[in-house]
């Protein structure tokens, strides 16, 4: 027997409850809050947005991010995430990390016949790996050298160490170097607002003085990209940041509602019960559709609800007496894994579906 074909017809104009379970489900009325909220931010500063595409990797998202304004373009994470991209429409992308290997290096190469699309760099091999690449393929490839600014994740030390890369860039035909990146990473989520300003401020310190560095030395410097939605009031406000890699702030998920309330939580799990009673209910969804790596999740409208831990298909709810066979909505603890475990997010507004939207990058790892 034929299961039941997930398509918008069928739902469309429906309560969000009525989909088979677990489904990711968002609400438009928050995602529209939050795409306007951080595009009207940055109408009002020099910096620019440029949303990351690995929080929810979806292209009609990120096509909407864009619409809203005030960017300079795509951020995506991986190689096949700029390909996907690249195929719908989208014209200008940097891959904020290294693009490795001589088959990748030429993938990148032939994706700069249809847009813009840059990486990061932080050593020479890669560069020379780049510049080959794009020679063969008549292109040429912009890149950001990342520096490290305390993740202690890729990226060179600021300063000579940059220079030094910069040089080699400069000498290497195929590559253009369009400027810097630098991704405060470790510091996103420290609690206090105040203590976050002050280490990220320090932190990025050293990246000023690297780009003048650079100009100093007849090298230019033209995009300076970095920062995230624990950090977009900071970093986007620093005079050295052009472009701010938020991603997060559209959907959130519970670990980024504490850090940045401004935004409202556009994303949800819809699960079912499969088993109550014992002081505990069971839904079921688990690790395959769910991202843990920031704690477990929240019920929405429970506060007493209690997640236990969370197994491969089943979730343990402590405390919560829902009944068999009721629909409840599930806030991830992070949602940028969760919409990888996902090929389509639906968009429901007050209780009820109004779209489908395919998560087309879902599981491009490479
Ligand atoms: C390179 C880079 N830039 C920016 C971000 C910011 O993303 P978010 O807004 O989800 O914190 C990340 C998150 O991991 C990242 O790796």
């Amino acid at each position: 027997m034929k299961s039941m074909p997930l398509q918008l017809e069928s739902y469309l104009g429906k309560p969000v409850e009525a989909l088979p379970t677990p489904a990711l489900i968002v609400d438009a009325d928050a995602l529209e809050h939050n795409l306007a909220c951080l595009a009207g931010y940055f109408a009002r500063r020099k910096a620019r947005l440029r949303p990351h595409f690995k929080s929810h990797k979806c292209v009609t998202l990120a096509r909407r991010q864009l619409a809203a304004g005030n960017t300079a373009g795509i951020t995506c994470a991986k190689l096949s995430e700029a390909e996907v991209l690249v195929a719908g429409g989208v014209k200008d992308v940097l891959i904020a990390n290294q693009v490795v290997g001589k088959p990748k290096a030429e993938r990148l190469a032939v994706l700069n016949h249809a847009a813009t699309v840059r990486a990061a760099v932080d050593g020479a091999e890669n560069v020379e790996e780049l510049g080959a690449a794009a020679v063969a393929a008549g292109v040429a490839i912009g890149v950001l050298i990342e520096i490290d600014v305390g993740m202690r994740r890729c990226g060179v030390p600021p300063g000579e160490p940059a220079l030094a890369l910069a040089r080699k860039i400069a000498a290497t035909p195929g590559l253009r170097l369009d400027g810097l990146q630098a991704y405060e990473g470790h510091l996103v989520t420290c609690p206090d607002f105040e203590e976050r300003r002050a280490r990220v401020t320090d932190a990025m310190q050293p990246v000023a003085a690297t780009r003048r560095l650079l100009e100093a030395a007849g090298l230019p410097c033209p995009i300076v990209s970095g920062g995230g939605t624990g950090t977009y009031e900071i970093t986007g406000n620093l005079p050295h940041f052009d472009e701010i890699q938020a991603g997060s702030y559209a959907l959130m998920d519970c670990a980024y509602a504490k850090v940045s309330p401004m935004f409202h939580n556009a994303l949800f799990v819809l699960a079912t019960i499969l088993s109550s009673g014992r002081g505990f209910a069971v839904a079921d969804v688990g690790l395959k559709g769910m991202g843990n790596e920031f704690g477990l999740p929240v019920i929405a409208g429970h506060p007493e609800a209690r997640p236990r831990s969370i197994a491969e298909e089943h979730l343990p709810i402590d405390n919560f007496g829902a009944a068999v066979g009721e629909k409840i909505r599930i806030i991830p603890s992070h949602g940028c894994t969760t919409c990888n475990l996902h090929r389509r997010m639906w968009i429901f507004r007050r209780g009820m579906i109004e779209d489908m939207w395919p998560i087309e990058a879902s599981g491009c790892l490479e």
